[in-house]
Parts: C-alpha cells; sequence; structure tokens
C-alpha cells in the first residue's frame, strides 16, 4: 500500500485499561493546535463493520470464524472509513487495530502466531499504524472497571492475562511504532499530555508554547 499523506494512530489495551476516555482527551488537545481527527473503532467504524461487530461480539464461535469476521469488518472499515480519511490528508485515530488480533486470536484463542499476521495482512493490505499508544494496566484491576462486560471480558482473568502477553510479543515485533503509557495513578489529562508530546517529539506536531 502506497503512504499516505496523513496520520494513522491506534490505541490498544486490555480491557478495562481506559482507551475510550484517553482517546477523547487527545482529539480535543489535537483540535486546539487545529488537527481535527477522524476518531473510530475495531471492530466497526463503518455500516457493513457496525453489522460485523454486533455478530461478533454477540454470540460464542469458532476461534477462526471469529478470526475471519474481524479482518471481514477490517478490510470493510479501512475500505469506506480508514483509507480515504488518510488518503485526503486526515488524521485517523483508531481504538483498536490489528494488534488486538494478535493479542485475543493469536495469543489468548491461540490461533498461529503467523496465521493472524498473515490474515491481518490481507485485511490491511499491509497498512500498518504510524503510532500504537498502547495503555499497559494490571488486567485484575481493568477488568474489576468494566460495567457492561462483552463475552471477552467474560473469559476472566487468566484469558485477560495471555492478552496482555500478546501485546508485548506484538510489540516485540515493531517496538518502533509503540508507545507504552503504564496509566497507574496518573489522570486521564497526564496520559494525553504524554501523547501530544510524543507527537512533538515525533515532529508530528510543531512544540507548544507551555
Ligand atoms: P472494545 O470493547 O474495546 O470495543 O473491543 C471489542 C472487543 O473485541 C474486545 O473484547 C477485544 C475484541 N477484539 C478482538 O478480539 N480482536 C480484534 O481484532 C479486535 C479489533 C477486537
Amino acid at each position: 500500500m502506497p503512504r499516505h499523506p496523513g496520520r494513522f494512530i491506534t490505541f490498544e489495551g486490555t480491557e478495562g485499561a481506559g482507551k475510550s476516555t484517553l482517546i477523547g482527551k487527545v482529539r480535543e488537545r489535537l483540535e486546539i493546535r487545529g488537527v481535527r481527527p477522524v476518531v473510530t473503532r475495531e471492530p466497526g467504524g463503518s455500516p457493513v463493520a457496525e453489522k460485523l461487530r454486533s455478530l461478533i461480539l454477540g454470540e460464542a464461535m469458532d476461534p477462526r470464524a471469529e478470526l475471519f469476521l474481524y479482518e471481514a469488518a477490517r478490510a470493510e472499515h479501512l475500505a469506506r472509513t480508514v483509507v480515504p480519511a488518510l488518503e485526503g490528508g486526515r488524521w485517523v485515530i483508531c481504538d483498536r487495530f490489528t494488534d488486538s488480533t494478535l493479542a485475543y486470536q493469536g495469543m489468548a484463542r491461540g490461533l498461529p502466531w503467523n496465521e493472524v499476521r498473515a490474515a491481518n495482512r490481507l485485511a490491511t493490505r499491509g497498512l500498518s499504524p504510524d503510532l500504537t499508544v498502547f495503555l499497559d494496566v494490571d488486567p485484575g484491576v481493568g477488568l474489576g472497571r468494566s460495567t457492561d462486560p462483552n463475552r471477552f471480558e467474560r473469559e476472566g482473568l487468566a484469558f485477560q492475562r495471555e492478552v496482555r502477553k500478546g501485546f508485548l510479543k506484538a510489540r516485540k515485533e515493531g517496538a518502533r511504532r509503540w508507545l507504552t503509557l503504564k496509566p497507574g495513578k496518573a489522570t486521564p489529562e497526564a496520559l494525553a499530555e504524554a501523547v501530544i508530546k510524543e507527537l512533538e517529539r515525533r515532529k508530528w506536531l510543531p512544540p507548544a508554547r507551555r
């Protein structure tokens, strides 16, 4: 896939890590700096992909069927939403992407890692995020925060620990695009500030007068 003029930033983490809150704060800060990002999510982010989301999250199924549905939703989401935005020079912020597939379907469900990688590549045609912000929380703390558990959250702590292991393995394979934040007691504002600093460090944003 050719390089695009926009920036593609994904957010990853185990359940209840606080991705949505952080994405909201980063978006606010970008808008103040004159960048109006397209904010989207996976699975979902386009009409067909949102239908697939309900199907995937609603029903238990064979792990390979699950993998293909995530990839189907992804291909559709990229074609309708992400790629047109990037080609138009927009920034795209996406809540979960291919690293979630490696972590959940690869590590936690136990599908062969390289096959999941290959499935990702097929769906994305090689499009990779420019930056992946990983919220690394203790899976036990994250699970405790969830009020309306989906079927992945109901898999419990051992599953979430495997998911975290999967993210760490994915990070090892592509470390340069990863920014790991350990929220601990940090406020969402402080975490958003850390993301903005990283964007300045990469010279995607001019330094702010602080
Ligand atoms: P969310 O709760 O962050 O919106 O994500 C939906 C669920 O889908 C979450 O439990 C993680 C899971 N998921 C996968 O298992 N594989 C994937 O490729 C993606 C994008 C999400």
